[in-house]
């Protein structure tokens, strides 16, 4: 019999990271996993291999760190096509984030190609699949500090302190953000960064009261380093600042621990402690139009990361359709789709998540 019944545990509003004290210490040691992400985040070698801009592609933001990219590599172009094995369906059932995340992917390369002597065009094409051409041209070298951010930029999913960012600050954020076809409000006011949180609350609570939902976020948890390693991709534990532990007990702490309560007093506690929340919203719904909203959100999240501050997805208002519409109206777009719901402020960093090896994602 369960020492502790499942009504007393949401009582007391414990959540996973109230257990992270017993993750470190024993068990699980992080030092192999530390040692891959030390590996896989650096900055281009003096001349660097086409393969080489795809790695640094890869480090880009994704959903649920599923990768849901392939690259296709040509003497003068790169080319990046999804990777539909990897959707997440729940979540996720028109592909928006897949197609952001491969936004996301195409701004890293063009950056980086850009810093090892390419100049890079980019370019949608919508034949039998959506993909992005990523044309190569030689110029000088601009490594610039997005370029720089690339291996530091994380989703830092922790309390942040509080303090508002600088207007300086908040000019470079904005002017990193800009992109044909996407407007991006940043919203500081507390009033009305709090009134976000009902819509954050409301779409979660739908989210976790949905067994398909729960399922699919759980395939993508990995709670045991090495498991982490073996795979390269997912969501592990100890980014989000909950405990490391072997996979199996990993599972059992998740399904007594992930409950909707604890959850929702997290993300209020989260908003709280942020400078303020970015919202992206394109002005078409199509892949297109997502692949810029990835752009934009990527270029912002370097930008952040080169000024210090950190950022964290709070996307719940833009998937549970009743809701989006709500939050639709509540932005003053009622007719739009909004695309991302991002927290932004200063915090320690977190452990950073990893990538699979780059030659299983060039085709
Ligand atoms: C389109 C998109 C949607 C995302 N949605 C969420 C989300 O709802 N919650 C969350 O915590 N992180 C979200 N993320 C962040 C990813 O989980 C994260 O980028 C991935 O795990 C890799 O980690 P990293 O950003 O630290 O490199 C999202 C990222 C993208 C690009």
């Amino acid at each position: 019999m369960a020492l502790v019944s499942r009504r007393t545990v949401i009582g007391t509003g414990l959540s996973l990271a109230a257990l992270g004290g017993i993750g470190y210490g024993f068990w699980p040691r992080m030092d192999g996993y530390r040692k891959e992400v030390a590996r896989q985040r650096q900055l281009l070698s003096a001349d660097p291999e086409l393969t080489d801009l795809v790695r640094m592609a890869t480090l880009a933001a994704n959903g649920h760190n599923t990768q849901p990219w392939r690259f296709r590599l040509e003497d003068q172009r790169i080319s990046i096509l999804p990777d539909l094995t990897r959707r997440t369906e729940v979540v996720d059932p028109d592909d928006h984030h897949l197609y952001v995340s491969l936004g996301c992917a195409a701004e890293n390369l063009a950056l980086a190609a850009a810093a090892a002597g390419r100049a890079a065009e980019i370019a949608v094409e919508d034949e039998d699949e959506t993909r992005i051409d990523i044309n190569l041209a030689a110029a000088a070298p601009v490594a610039g500090t997005l370029y720089e951010a690339i291996p530091l930029r994380q989703s830092t999913r922790s309390l942040y302190d509080g303090q508002p960012v600088s207007a300086e600050d908040m000019r470079l954020l904005e002017a990193a953000a800009k992109e044909d076809g996407v407007s991006v409000q940043l919203i500081t006011n507390v009033g009305k960064r709090d009134e976000i949180i009902d819509f954050v609350i409301a779409g979660n609570s739908a989210q976790m009261d949905d067994p398909a939902f729960v399922q699919e976020l759980r395939d993508w948890l990995r709670f045991s380093p090495s498991r982490a390693v073996a795979e390269g991709d997912g969501l592990f534990s100890a980014c989000a600042g909950n405990p490391v532990a072997p996979d199996w007990i990993g599972g059992y702490l998740f399904d007594a621990f992930f409950q909707k309560e604890a959850e929702n007093q997290k993300y209020v506690d989260q908003i709280r402690s942020s400078a303020g929340i970015a919202v992206f919203v394109a002005d078409q719904a199509d892949p297109e139009h997502w692949i810029k909203v990835g752009r934009s959100f990527e270029r912002f999240a370097l930008q952040a990361t080169a000024l210090g501050i950190r950022n964290a997805h709070l996307n719940q208002p833009t998937e549970a359709l009743s809701v989006r519409l709500a939050f639709a109206a509540w932005l003053g777009m009622p007719e739009a789709r909004p695309d991302l719901v991002i927290r932004f402020g200063r915090a320690p960093t977190m452990p950073m998540s990893l990538r699979r090896p780059v030659n299983e994602v060039i085709v």
